[in-house]
């Protein structure tokens, strides 16, 4: 891509663009996945039969998240952000604010976020305490039925259709650190490539997706990304 061009480029990340500032990845070797039972601690049933696990769950990724800071990954994405001419767009499935405390703005958190509550009663949201506990009320209904606000396995995610949008418009599709086997993100670059996007993949190895990406960098991503931004704003 020509420097100083006004190309859209439109990001997703995934948990990898947060491992290097110290936050689990799910299917790494010895990742969450590794040591949590999915099925326990990130559905709606798991939820159902178990609030006290599953809040304890994301108290502990919420305390982790609290105390970690963003990495080169994510601060050269936010001066991306800030110096590209073009619209730049991040689209994350993470639910950590790295790339909030790295200065992004606009990130799309489709897989929800740590930050937020959500009453399963009236569906009010706020911003969640760092401990949330099954007996919390619901500030707006007094409803024990407070949770995480996070996306689980067999929910919808956030924001799709202002993500399509942002598929069909791009004129850069980069995936940055995700293995590309949960949908509808894995989806994300046979959409730009439909609409004749250029696609860029960052990652340690070939995620599940690397064959429809034109380009794969290899290595991690506090090295390979800031490397990229350099190729485009100097
Ligand atoms: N630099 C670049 N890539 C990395 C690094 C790093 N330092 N460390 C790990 N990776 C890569 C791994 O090779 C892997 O492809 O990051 C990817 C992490 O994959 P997952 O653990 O599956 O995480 P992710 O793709 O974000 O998972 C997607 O699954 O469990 C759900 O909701 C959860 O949002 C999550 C979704």
């Amino acid at each position: 891509m020509a420097k100083g061009s006004t190309e859209k480029i439109v990001l997703l990340t995934g948990a990898g663009v947060s491992a290097e500032s110290g936050l689990g990845t799910f299917r790494d070797e010895g990742g969450l996945w590794a040591q949590h039972r999915i099925e326990d601690v990130a559905t709606p049933e798991g939820f159902a039969r178990d609030p006290d696990l599953v809040h304890g769950f994301y108290n502990a990724r919420r305390a982790q998240a609290a105390a970690a800071q963003p990495n080169a990954a994510h601060q050269t994405l936010a001066r991306l952000q800030a110096q590209h001419p073009g619209e730049v767009v991040i689209i994350t499935q993470n639910v950590d604010d790295l790339h909030e405390k790295a200065g992004s703005t606009g990130v799309i958190h489709m897989h929800g976020s740590l930050s937020g509550a959500l009453c399963a009663a009236c569906s009010h949201r706020w911003q969640a305490p760092l401990e949330m506990h099954p007996t919390d009320p619901c500030p707006r209904c007094s409803a024990p039925a407070t949770r995480p606000d996070i996306v689980w396995f067999g929910e919808i995610p956030h924001a799709m259709q202002g993500i399509e949008a942002h598929l069909a418009e791009a004129d850069l599709f980069v995936a940055i650190g995700t293995s590309a086997q949960v949908y509808p993100a894995a989806n994300f670059v046979e959409a730009a490539n439909n609409h004749s996007a250029e696609t860029l993949e960052f990652n340690l190895e070939p995620s599940a997706m690397a064959s429809l990406f034109g380009q794969c960098r290899f290595g991690p991503a506090s090295q390979t990304v800031p490397a990229w931004v350099a190729e485009l704003i100097g």
